[in-house]
């Protein structure tokens, strides 16, 4: 498979050639470097997502023995104790009893509600940044954003919030195919101190309650909800962490493709109609979260060959993301585009709980962006992360 090379410069600059190769090569193909198999096809990658063969974990229907895997080091527990607990790393019945008690706080009724607060955060870091004269816009404003309001909704106080992105990042590494020891090292670092200041965080709310997510989560706790302290502050993290890696990504990638197309960006900015249908165009078109694994509990077939019991499939987002079958000119960036069932937000059981709020704060980011900054523009070429999974940017320099 000489065209996927996940720690290659070049195909981390553009994997969408190398994903188009997959696809027209067929449906599965096993990688050896990660032991999985690839499934680059939209219609494949959308119906294993629904797929009750297939689990985010095996733990809850098999030992690692009886599934042919070997136990994790038992020197990464602290991260495992933090990140295996988490709804995304659970089946049903688990899954289904915290999802239900944390969806609550992410209805689109109850998002709705905080768009204003949205938009007046947006405004003053946009504000800020053009009365700096530009600067980068990751820190300025794509990072800031997602950061406040998660820690805002989880009661995090301002003074802490430093301490997120350096957890996430560390954290997040362990989600890249194949992460090395040091990494995996970094990541147990952080979870034991994240899980640690969550700890505190959740015995100071317990003593007195607040309004937020945390405070909520306690009751539902002590009205017999079956959340367990271990499953509180696993929910916890998972929610400030995907509460905003996905959207800082999503947001600087987004910026950096209309800076690459200047005339659908002139055409947002002529009408500002096209806003909502280029949020979703920006999120298909360099897909914030490019692979997500699941395992194989029982056997499946993906376009004639049998994946066995105890296998891992990769499922390929970006590339469902640039399928021809479903999206004319996938290649193209079009943000007036109508028919786009991307799948950046997953599908299924797991289908991003967070999905209502990260468009309003794409939308809302995007707007103080036209409105107060109307010449925004490049001022140097952005580095890109090393990351394959979760593509992002190491910063965006722009003049405003
Ligand atoms: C552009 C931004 C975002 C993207 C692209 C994104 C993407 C995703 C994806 C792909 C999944 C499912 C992964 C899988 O199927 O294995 C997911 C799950 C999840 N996301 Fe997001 N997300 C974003 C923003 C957010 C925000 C703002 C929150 C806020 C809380 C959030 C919270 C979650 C949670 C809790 C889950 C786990 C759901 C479950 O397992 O049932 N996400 N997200």
């Amino acid at each position: 498979m000489p065209d996927f090379a996940p720690r290659s410069p070049a195909f981390l600059a553009d994997p969408y050639p190398a994903y188009a190769e997959l696809r027209a090569r067929g449906r599965a193909h096993y990688y050896e470097p990660s032991d999985q198999w690839l499934v680059p096809h939209h219609a494949d990658v959308s119906a294993l997502l629904r797929e009750r063969r297939l689990g985010r974990s095996y733990g809850h229907r098999f030992t690692h023995e009886e599934f042919g895997r070997t136990p994790p080091d038992p020197g990464h527990e602290p991260f495992h104790e933090l990140n295996d607990q988490g709804m995304l790393e659970l089946e049903p019945p688990d899954h289904t009893r915290i999802r239900r008690l944390v969806s609550k706080a992410f209805t689109p009724r109850t998002v709705e509600q905080l768009q204003p607060y949205v938009r007046r955060l947006a405004t003053e870091l946009v504000a800020r940044l053009v009365e700096e004269g530009g600067g980068d816009l990751l820190t300025a404003v794509a990072e800031p954003l997602p950061v406040a309001v998660i820690a805002e909704m989880l009661g995090v106080p301002e003074t802490d919030r430093p301490l997120l992105r350096p957890w996430s990042a560390a954290i997040c590494g362990m989600y890249e195919l194949n992460p090395s020891e040091e990494t995996a090292r970094h990541a147990v670092t952080a979870s034991a101190e994240f899980s640690a200041y969550l700890r505190e965080l959740i015995a100071a709310r317990r003593a007195t309650p607040g309004g937020d997510l945390i405070s909520g989560l306690i009751a539902a706790h002590d009205e017999g909800e079956r959340l367990t302290e271990a499953e509180m502050v696993a929910t916890c993290a998972l929610l400030l962490n995907a509460g905003h890696e996905a959207t800082v990504n999503a947001t600087v990638n987004g910026w950096h493709a209309l800076f690459r197309h200047p005339a659908q960006l002139a055409a947002l900015r002529a009408d500002r109609a096209l806003l909502p249908t280029a949020v979703e165009e920006l999120m298909r078109y360099d897909t914030p979260l490019q692979l997500f694994e699941r395992w194989v509990l029982d056997p499946v077939d993906i376009g004639g060959t049998t994946i066995p019991r105890g296998a891992e499939v990769a499922l390929l987002f970006g590339s469902a993301n640039h399928d021809p079958a479903v999206f004319a000119a996938p290649d193209a960036l079009d943000l007036a585009r109508r028919d786009n069932p991307h799948i950046s937000f997953s599908a299924g059981i797991h289908y991003c709980i967070g999905a209502p709020l990260a468009r309003i704060e794409l939308a809302a980011s995007m707007a103080a962006l036209l409105d107060l900054a109307p010449a925004l523009r490049p001022a140097g070429e952005p580095v890109r992360k090393p990351n394959f999974v979760i593509r992002g940017l190491e910063g965006l320099p722009v003049a405003v």
